[in-house]
């Protein structure tokens, strides 16, 4: 088999075989094919797409092209959360133990990661002693326990895509479907996850900006997953706004915490709760969503979901003592307000420019060995649709710098009052 008549194959719309697309991977991994003719497939696929066989192939063959977890040594459907990212996306810190507490096997892991903020494990982080580099054996163990555990994502997981994601990133050829959705779920299905829920965002602040775009990517990646025998759905929610009202690594724990309590955004407890039920009956916990439902209101209500969270952080190396004494956390040392310049009603908070505005103070990563700053960020005091009067605080921006001016003026920017608002659906669409 030549690369180069793999490359005219696909360049000319043709299907690739499942022996061309694992000798085109392990050849890629290897480094015996270079990295000018992977661009040039890549080009191609950009241009020529991929069937759904190929993508199922593709995703497979990235898949195992490292380490694969095994997750056999437990007990129970396992069942894996995603989301494509977005600013202030506090999920999975509520959804783990949510959805653990009612006996279902959560075994995350989870990566550091560049953005606005940092990933689940960085917030994590944030909890004082709270350990995330733990060995398999007792990551496994733990699940097995207590239903809960976090592993940081190692650097062996799948390889190709690794590799193929940063070619892709300075060859114009990110923006691919096939490419994209094979991306995501080869590390999914290399994490060994049983069952997988996603969660695709649209709006200013996701990865797919506009909704048809979100739709073809869930629908990609949703079928990916059925087509290799792991059961998946996706749900499509809105990132337009951020989510909940705390953007930042430590302010977010605080905010999670508050919805394990019942006490939270209510965005952010709407879209866990829906989430999760997902989660429950895919798993095989409830015969439908009404009751996934009822028993995810329940564990929060009865504080078994809070109770599940102080474990985790225990089990972890963690002080459980910041569930009631949140200002164990780290704190930033100054805080600014941001206050409205008229009275009317919030037209509009642009995500990622308010996820630039956390970045700029230091709680997101800009290269991948950046240092995050776990304690500043910016907590959202109104949300789109809310009533503001003239000088009403509308943020507040936890900072360790005092001349915040270029954060304000991100701000200012990126909120719009207005004399009336549509409000945002945030669940945009399901997808099986
Ligand atoms: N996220 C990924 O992991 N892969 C992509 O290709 C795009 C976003
Ligand atoms: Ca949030």
């Amino acid at each position: 088999m030549r690369m180069v008549d793999l490359i005219e194959k696909k360049r000319d719309g043709a299907e690739l075989s499942a022996l061309e697309i694992n000798f085109i991977v392990s050849g890629y991994t290897s480094g015996v094919i270079p990295d000018y003719q992977m661009s040039a497939l890549a080009m191609a696929i950009f241009f020529k797409d991929m069937t759904e066989r190929e993508r199922a192939d593709l995703t497979l063959a990235m898949a195992y092209s490292g380490e694969t977890v095994d997750l056999s040594g437990i007990a129970g459907v396992k069942v894996d959360k995603h989301s494509t990212g977005g600013v202030g996306d506090t999920t999975t810190l509520v959804l783990a133990p949510l959805v653990a507490s009612l006996g279902i096997p959560v075994a995350k892991m989870s990566g550091r990661g560049l953005g606005h903020t940092g990933g689940t494990v960085d917030k994590l982080e944030s909890v004082p002693g709270f350990n995330a580099e733990i060995s398999r054996e007792a990551f496994v163990d733990l699940v097995n326990r207590q239903q809960i555990a976090v592993i940081g994502q190692t650097h062996d997981v799948a390889p190709a895509d690794k590799k193929l994601y940063a070619l892709r990133d300075v060859t114009a050829t990110v923006s691919s479907i096939p490419l994209i959705a094979s991306s995501i779920m080869s590390k999914k299905i290399a994490a060994g996850a049983d069952a997988i829920v996603l969660d695709v965002k649209t709006g200013s602040g996701a990865f797919m900006k506009t909704l048809d775009g979100a739709r073809e990517l869930a629908e990609a990646m949703v079928r990916i997953g059925n087509n290799v025998g792991r059961k998946t759905m996706a749900i499509i929610s809105d990132m337009s706004q951020p989510l909940g009202f705390a953007i930042g690594n430590a302010l977010e724990v605080r905010e999670a915490i508050d919805t394990l309590r019942g006490s939270g955004p209510a965005d952010l407890e709407a879209l866990c709760i829906a989430l999760g039920c997902q989660m429950v009956v895919l798993a095989g916990k409830a015969e439908s969503l009404a009751h996934a439902e009822e028993k995810l209101r329940e564990a929060i209500r009865s504080g078994a979901a809070l109770e599940k969270f102080r474990q985790w952080l225990t089990s972890q190396g963690g002080d459980a003592a910041v569930v009631d004494n949140p200002e164990l956390l780290p704190q930033a040392r100054h805080r600014f307000e941001l206050r409205a310049p008229r009275t009317g009603v919030v037209r509009e908070i642009v995500a990622d420019k308010i996820g630039l505005a956390a970045m700029l103070l230091g709680a997101g990563r800009a290269t991948k060995d950046s240092e995050i700053d776990l304690a500043v960020g910016v907590v959202l005091h109104k949300k789109v649709g809310d009533a503001v009067r003239e000088e009403e605080t509308l943020a507040t921006i936890h900072a360790n710098r005092q001349d915040v001016e270029d954060v304000m003026r991100m701000m200012r920017e990126s909120i719009e009052i207005s004399d009336h608002a549509c409000l945002p659906e945030l669940i945009l669409g399901e997808v099986y």
